[in-house]
């Protein structure tokens, strides 16, 4: 190797009989395959692997995996934050014309988000009180795409009753989504009692130490890696913050 070939590429990889307990941080956003029938592979998913960084690294994945296993979901798609993973679901799910009702105790960025920019977007969201599943079920149109509700709300800590409501929204065909932030999965589960997709701002219990920002959606369906936005450092943060999580949901 000529010296500007070495100083530009050298230092790549040194050989090793051990690995590291902690995974590694990918901090990349290209990958190298073997051919281009690999890449084909990865891309439609007939094999493992990653392509681009803003699909993910494998610090997402972990992430995804280990919130997915907790939450009973097939798949999930990590997010910048809470913030991000409600506009994912906003961009991801509703068409201009839909219709969503919400429950009216939320933590008070999503209300505005829900109502203000849903509004731009051709999206009509009516705000009910959710700890009546009766009242839910009036505000229901031909139009509704799915009901948003918070588990346990911020700050109010009023309760949903998921169970009561999944079989009401499932008969209609109308996604229930269940944002869990401030429920850590130890102790309620939504996929479980009927909720079609779960959603965290991982700032809360998930991560649980207050140093890290992160959110996520979490579903029945298996889904392509998308965008993420979240930085492959802090999604392995997170990660880390599941050695105290039983701890800290006993405690709670
Ligand atoms: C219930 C709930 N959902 C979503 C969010 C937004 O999450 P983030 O701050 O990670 O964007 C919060 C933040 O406090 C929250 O309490």
């Amino acid at each position: 190797m000529d010296f500007h070939t070495l100083a530009a590429r050298g230092g790549r990889d040194v050989p090793s009989a051990s690995r590291p307990l902690t995974p590694p941080i990918y901090q990349t956003n290209v990958y190298v395959f073997e051919d281009m029938d690999t890449v084909e592979s990865v891309w439609e998913s007939k094999k493992p692997g990653f392509v681009y960084g803003r699909y993910g690294t494998g610090n997402h994945a972990m992430l995804e995996d280990l919130v997915a296993a907790l939450e009973g979901a097939e798949a999930a798609v990590a997010c910048a934050s809470g913030m991000g993973a409600t506009t994912a679901l906003l961009f991801g799910l509703f068409a201009p014309g839909d219709h969503l009702v919400s429950a009216r105790d939320l933590y008070g960025s999503t209300a505005a988000f829900l109502g203000d920019e849903g509004r731009r977007l051709g999206v009509e969201t009516d705000f009910v009180d959710a700890t009546d599943v009766a009242a839910i079920v009036k505000a229901l149109r031909p139009t509704t795409r799915a009901v948003f509700v918070e588990a346990m709300s911020n700050p109010l800590l009023r309760l949903v009753d998921v169970p009561a409501l999944a079989p009401e929204l499932a008969r209609r065909g109308i996604e229930l989504i269940v944002d869990a932030s401030m429920a850590s999965p130890a102790v309620f589960r939504p996929l479980e009692h009927g909720a079609t997709m779960v959603m965290h701002s991982l700032t809360k219990f998930i991560s649980g130490h207050g140093d890290v920002t992160g959110g996520l959606v979490a579903g029945r369906c298996p889904w392509r890696r998308a965008s993420s936005g979240c930085p492959p450092c802090r999604a392995s943060t997170i990660r880390a913050c599941r050695r105290t999580h039983s701890t800290r949901s006993r405690r709670a």
